[in-house]
């Protein structure tokens, strides 16, 4: 099977690295944005970029997971044999169900102890999760668990790339590459 065969089409390509980019600056600022002793403007913007993304994040891989069931990726090449194969698709499963679980904890978090959600309000979209701080509290623990768990798998998934791409030179990291463009769309 040639490369062009094997390889995830445009849009796919955009939507991985479009949320790549996003989700890399999320966590750093989530990290950031609960540190004691920040300016007090500072943390709000931060809180507004993350709470404001993270939502965003949320239409963006329903959007990304409806257009894979409409075009379905590529086989893996015959060359990813076994506990690899088995891996990869662990792994990218793991990564989709954190992509959900984390925005919507994020979500009930925010919404159940009464905190605003600033471009949803702005659009006028009520509250999809009654105020009750045991549900806020809950969902806090859930995206403070989740968030160990999402960085410690885009660590393991970026490994396994650099592996693919610079070790076995396989293939592989050419099927997610590049961003745009290429020849499938
Ligand atoms: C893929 C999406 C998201 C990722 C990867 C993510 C990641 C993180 C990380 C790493 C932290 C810092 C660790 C912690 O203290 O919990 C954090 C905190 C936080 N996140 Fe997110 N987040 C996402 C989406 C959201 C969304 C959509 C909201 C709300 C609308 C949100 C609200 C918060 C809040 C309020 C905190 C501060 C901790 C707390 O008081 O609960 N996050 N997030
Ligand atoms: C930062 C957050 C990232 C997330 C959440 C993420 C998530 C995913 C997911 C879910 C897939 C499976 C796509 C599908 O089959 O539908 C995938 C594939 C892939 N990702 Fe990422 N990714 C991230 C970053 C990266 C980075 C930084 C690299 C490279 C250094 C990378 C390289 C790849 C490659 C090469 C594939 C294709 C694997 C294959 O052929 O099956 N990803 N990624």
């Amino acid at each position: 099977m040639s490369q062009a065969e094997t390889r995830y089409r445009a849009p796919a390509r955009l939507f991985h690295w479009g949320m790549a980019v996003l989700i890399l600056a999320t966590i750093p600022v989530g990290v950031v944005m609960v540190q004691e002793g920040l300016p007090r403007p500072l943390q709000n913007s931060l809180f507004i970029f993350h709470k404001n993304v993270g939502v965003l994040l949320l239409l963006l891989v329903l959007a990304r997971l409806a257009y894979r069931l409409w075009r379905p990726p590529a086989p893996l090449p015959p060359s990813v044999t076994g506990m690899q194969r088995t891996a990869a698709h662990l792994s990218h499963l793991a990564l989709y169900t954190l992509l959900i679980v984390m925005p919507v904890a994020g979500y009930v978090r925010v919404k159940a102890g009464g905190f605003p959600i600033e471009t949803l309000d702005a659009l006028g979209v009520p509250s999809l999760v009654p105020r009750s701080d045991a549900l806020a509290e809950l969902a806090k623990t859930v995206h403070y668990l989740g968030s160990y768990a999402i960085a410690a798998l885009i660590a393991l998934h970026v490994c396994a790339a650099a592996y693919h791409g610079i070790a076995k030179r396989d293939g592989i990291f050419s099927r997610m590459w590049p961003p745009f463009g290429g020849t499938v769309d």
